[in-house]
């Protein structure tokens, strides 16, 4: 994969698209309040990348990252997804995204609701289980942090693997979307599992500088996680 579009440039579009482009990706990156807005941005990722439209993020490569909340996924440019692969870093809060009743009736996890959503393309998840400021800080760690990763389509899933890898971690084939609540908010495998310490984050978690977790320890997490009692999310 050598060009990704990117929508989204908040806190982990931004962190993805920096580790893209020093990965010799080229990157379309877009938001919704439009390209004048990420001109600082675009200039700081350099070369390799350009603002556009959702539509024209959408249309710059076969594999498109969406660092967007639930709620925008009703005004994304759904003719020119289709067909494409969707890297999803999306997690359901409901103060931000409002209550849904599929999914705190665990009648779907978000990864698939997103998957209804976007019915012509094939999502995948990743991204979704660490927090922005560590991704960075854990890119290109010795021992590769490891990260995992939820599909159903095979071939999209190898796509996101690969570029998880491109962009310096260790990739987990961690089952298929409706697996994926294993690292949602409050499972056994969400953020606070890439803090320094084992007690997980402090007071200031943005003071945390995060610490490698190697693929043993995670497909350990991941096997003993939680599904949340989602209808009970209070963030
Ligand atoms: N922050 C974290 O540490 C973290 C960790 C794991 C997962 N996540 C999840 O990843 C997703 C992104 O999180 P974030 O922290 O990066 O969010 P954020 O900082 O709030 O940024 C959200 C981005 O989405 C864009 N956006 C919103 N509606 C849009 C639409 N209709 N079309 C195009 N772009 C739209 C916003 O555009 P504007 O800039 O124009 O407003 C903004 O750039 C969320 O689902 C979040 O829950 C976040």
């Amino acid at each position: 994969m050598n060009q990704i579009g990117i929508i989204g440039s908040g806190a982990i579009g931004k962190a993805i698209a920096h580790l893209a482009v020093d990965a010799g990706i080229q990157v379309t990156i877009a938001n919704s309040r439009g390209t004048e807005t990420l001109t600082d941005l675009v200039a700081d990722l350099g070369a390799n990348a350009h603002s556009g439209t959702t539509q024209e993020a959408a249309a710059f490569s076969d594999l498109v990252v969406l660092a967007i909340p639930l709620a925008a996924y009703e005004r994304l440019p759904h003719a020119a997804l289709n067909g494409k692969t969707i890297l999803s870093t999306g997690n359901y809060y409901p103060h931000r995204d409002g209550r849904i009743q599929v999914l705190d009736t665990h009648e779907m996890t978000t990864a698939e609701l997103e998957q209804t959503l976007l019915p012509g393309a094939r999502v995948v998840k990743a991204f979704n289980n660490i927090v922005a400021h560590h991704i960075p800080l854990l890119a290109n760690s010795e021992p590769r942090t490891a990260l995992p990763v939820f599909g159903d389509d095979p071939r999209a899933k190898d796509e996101v693997t690969d570029l998880v890898r491109a962009l310096g971690f260790h990739p987990i084939d961690a089952g298929s979307l409706s697996e994926s609540w294993r690292a949602e908010p409050e499972s056994g495998a969400y953020t606070a599992i890439y803090a320094e310490g084992p007690d997980g984050f402090g007071d200031d978690y943005l003071a945390d500088r995060g610490r490698p977790l190697t693929a043993d320890e995670l497909e350990k997490l991941l096997a003993a996680s939680h599904r949340p009692d989602v209808a009970a999310r209070k963030f």
